[in-house]
C-alpha cells in the first residue's frame, strides 16, 4: 500500500474573516463558513485574531504548559502524553481563559449559532501541543454532535503537524446515501487504507528516531509504543492491533482485498487535506468527520488553543471519551450562551511573561 497522498492546498476551504463594527464576522462571511461546514465538514477562517490576540493566547498556553500541577487530557495518545510527545491539557475556567474562549464564541456567533443553541454545553477548553516524536494519529472521528474549534496562536507549518481532514465525511441525516449510497462502507474502507499507511509511517518514524544519534528515544519508549497492551488508539501498537482492540483501526486480509477492488472509487470520492494555518487562523470542524493530528517533524512545538461546544444533547460517557473538561469547568459548567454574554477583554500578555 502506498504512502499517504496529502494535499496541502486548503484554499477552497478558506474564508477570510471580515468583521463588522460590532466585532462579529459579517453575515456573508458566516454564510461562507456555514456552507463549508455543511458541505465539507470544516472551514479554515483566516485572520480572525489580531497579532496581539494570538500572542496573548500563545502566552496563556505556554503559561499553563509550565505548570507541573496542570491537568492532562485523557485521549489522543496517552502514551505520547506519558513520554512528553504531546501535551493536551484542559485549561482552567478562570476569567482570562473564559474571556479568551468568549472572544471566539462572540466573534463567530453568526456562524456558530447555526449549529449550537445558547443552552448547549461547552465540553472543553484546552490546549493541544505536540512535539517532535509524537505519533501520527490514526484517521478517526470524535464523538458525534459537537462543533470543534482550533485556533492557531502561532504559525503552524505542515511539518509541525497541522490537522488533516477528509472533506465531506461528516455525518448528518441521510449522509449514508452519499457516495453512490455506499458512504458507510466506503468511508470505513478509506479510513482503513489511510490507517494502514499511518501504521507503517509510525513504525518507520519510531525506528528512525531510535536509531538516530541526533535524537533520543529510548528502548523503553520504543517498546511501550510498539508492543504495550496499554489502552491507546493512536500508537503503532501491534498487540492491540492484532488482537482487534484498537477501536479506530482494524484491518484484515479481506479489507485489503476490498481496498484493492475499490481503489478507483476511493480515489474518486476521498482525499486528505492538511491544514497549515498561519497565526490568527481558526479552524471550525464537525467532530464526526474523519480527521487526524499528524506528527511533528520539527523541534518547534505545535500549539493550538481549542474549544468544543455541543450541537445537541450529549451522553456524558461518550463525551468523556473524546473531550477532557478541566475540573473547574465541571464545577462551574458553561453553556454557549454564557460565553456569548461574557465580558471579553484581551488580557495583558506581560502578566504571563512575569508569571512564567
Ligand atoms: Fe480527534
Amino acid at each position: 500500500m502506498k504512502k499517504l497522498d496529502i494535499s496541502h492546498d486548503t484554499s477552497e476551504f478558506e474564508v477570510a474573516a471580515q468583521l463588522t463594527d460590532d466585532g462579529n464576522i459579517s453575515q456573508s462571511c458566516a454564510i461562507d463558513i456555514i456552507h463549508l461546514l455543511d458541505t465539507q465538514g470544516f472551514a479554515v477562517i483566516t485572520g480572525l485574531l489580531t497579532e496581539g490576540e494570538a500572542n496573548h493566547g500563545l502566552s496563556m498556553v505556554r503559561h499553563y504548559l509550565e505548570d507541573p500541577e496542570r491537568q492532562k487530557g485523557e485521549f489522543a495518545s496517552q502514551t505520547d502524553m506519558l513520554y512528553g510527545r504531546r501535551d493536551f491539557c484542559p485549561l482552567p475556567s478562570n476569567p482570562d481563559v473564559l474571556s479568551y474562549a468568549a472572544t471566539f464564541a462572540q466573534r463567530l456567533q453568526p456562524a456558530i449559532s447555526e449549529y449550537c443553541g445558547t443552552t448547549r454545553k461547552v465540553l472543553e477548553i484546552s490546549t493541544m501541543t505536540s512535539y517532535r516524536g509524537a505519533s501520527h494519529q490514526y484517521i478517526h472521528r470524535d464523538p458525534d454532535g459537537v462543533l470543534c474549534l482550533f485556533a492557531a496562536v502561532d504559525d503552524i507549518s505542515p511539518e509541525q503537524g497541522g490537522t488533516v481532514f477528509v472533506p465531506g465525511t461528516h455525518k448528518y441525516s441521510g449522509a449514508d446515501m452519499m457516495f453512490d449510497g455506499q458512504a458507510d462502507f466506503l468511508t470505513r474502507l478509506y479510513q482503513a487504507k489511510c490507517n494502514y499507511s499511518i501504521l507503517k509511517h509510525n513504525l518507520k518514524t519510531l525506528w528512525g528516531l531510535y536509531k538516530s544519534n541526533a535524537f533520543t528515544l529510548n528502548r523503553r519508549e520504543l517498546l511501550d509504543r510498539v508492543f504495550s497492551t496499554r489502552y491507546d488508539n493512536h500508537q503503532p501498537n501491534l498487540f492491540r492491533f492484532v488482537l482487534g482492540k484498537n477501536s479506530v483501526f482494524s484491518f484484515s486480509p479481506r479489507t485489503l482485498l476490498q481496498i484493492k477492488k475499490h481503489r478507483q472509487t476511493l480515489a474518486k470520492y476521498f482525499r486528505l487535506v492538511q491544514t497549515a494555518p498561519p497565526k490568527g487562523t481558526v479552524i471550525l470542524y464537525r467532530s464526526d468527520m474523519l480527521h487526524a493530528g499528524p506528527d511533528n517533524h520539527t523541534d518547534n512545538p505545535r500549539y493550538f488553543f481549542g474549544m468544543s461546544i455541543a450541537r445537541d444533547v450529549v451522553f456524558e460517557e461518550q463525551w468523556r471519551e473524546g473531550y477532557s473538561s478541566h475540573e473547574s469547568l465541571l464545577e462551574n459548567p458553561q453553556n454557549y450562551g454564557d460565553l456569548l454574554k461574557y465580558q471579553t477583554e484581551t488580557g495583558n500578555t506581560a502578566d504571563y511573561a512575569k508569571a512564567g
